[in-house]
């Protein structure tokens, strides 16, 4: 197996399959541990990691602060609303002030695309990106992909559905290089102004056919509308949105029985999905939850100098 050497995760789209793998791996080393009686290690003692939310997050920042507790590193909450980011400060200052406070771990979730990348290009510290704009979102694909591989015990060779609002979804980008990476086949569905065909282009499949994107799909992985990230009405309304492309028991009948149900959450329910199809026996989208906390803990330990998972000591 290589060995990882970067100091940032910034994207998927720059990582090889063996690297994706590897931080598998220690994903997978980092859940044992949390299974365990005894869930700390000092893997990051010493360390300082800033959770830098610019925009709302309910399970990446909490998953993000308790996978650097359970590493057993100091963490800082920044809370944008509370921050002189109010009173002007650009982003820049903002991260340069926080390293000078030895920050050796920002993690940042940003409304703009680019903005971990930015920050690295100056900070000496890590920078690990929690979502930019509608560009990528890591660590989602690294659990969804990890929750894939649990779950089927593979990743190659599966068909993977996301249906959904997949032009401004940064799960959807980050999750599509994932999984053609790791050689699943993906298709992509949606309304037709929420899923350009120029999503051929990186190796997917547009349908427009929702019950032909179910049928054949070993995962389906639900997108809620982003409606913060659309300037515009992509569709004539949330009702005729549902009518069309909601998983509602009707299509779901339809889906093969050891389907996996996933979605990254936030869960807009009765909208993307129906309730019970999100709570019944074939969802995995709170298992998606738990497994993020050992993906992350898998992040912090790498991009701080771990090198795979023959490195976490209980
Ligand atoms: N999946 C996800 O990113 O959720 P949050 O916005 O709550 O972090």
């Amino acid at each position: 197996m290589i060995s990882w050497n970067r100091k940032h995760l910034l994207d998927i789209e720059s990582l090889s399959a063996e690297e994706i793998t590897l931080v598998l791996e220690t994903s997978k080393a980092f859940k044992a541990v949390g299974e365990r009686a005894i869930k700390k290690v000092p893997a990051l003692r010493g360390k300082t990691v800033v959770n830098l939310f610019i925009e709302p997050s309910t399970r990446t920042r909490i998953s993000f602060e308790l996978a650097a507790l359970r590493l057993t590193a100091d963490v800082i909450n920044f809370t944008a609303e509370a921050s002189s980011l109010k009173k002007g400060e650009t982003l820049k200052d903002t991260a340069r002030n926080l390293e000078a406070l030895n920050a050796d771990i920002i993690i940042i979730r940003h409304s703009a695309s680019g903005a971990p990348h930015f920050l690295s290009r100056f900070l000496r510290g890590s920078v690990v990106n929690a979502g930019d704009g509608a560009h990528e979102h890591p660590t989602q694909a690294l659990l969804d992909v990890f929750t894939i591989r649990e779950k089927k015990g593979r990743v190659a060779g599966l068909n993977v559905t996301i249906l959904g609002d997949i032009l401004y979804s940064r799960v959807a980008r980050s999750n599509i290089w994932a999984l053609l990476k790791l050689g699943a086949n993906v298709t992509l569905c949606g309304p037709s102004t929420l899923v350009p065909r120029v999503f051929e282009q990186m190796g997917c499949r547009v349908t427009y056919d929702v019950d032909e994107a179910i049928a054949g799909a070993d995962v389906i992985n639900l997108l809620r509308i982003q409606h913060e990230r659309q300037r515009q009405t992509m569709f004539p309304g949330i009702g005729e949105y549902t009518s069309v492309f909601s998983l509602n028991k009707v299509r779901f009948a339809k889906a093969k029985p050891d389907v996996l149900v996933m979605h990254p959450g936030p869960i807009n329910r009765g909208v993307e999905i129906n309730s019970e199809i999100a709570d019944g026996e074939r969802s995995v989208i709170l298992d998606q939850v738990t497994n993020g906390l050992a993906v992350r803990m898998a992040v912090l330990f790498l991009v701080t100098g771990g090198h795979g998972p023959q490195g976490v000591v209980a």
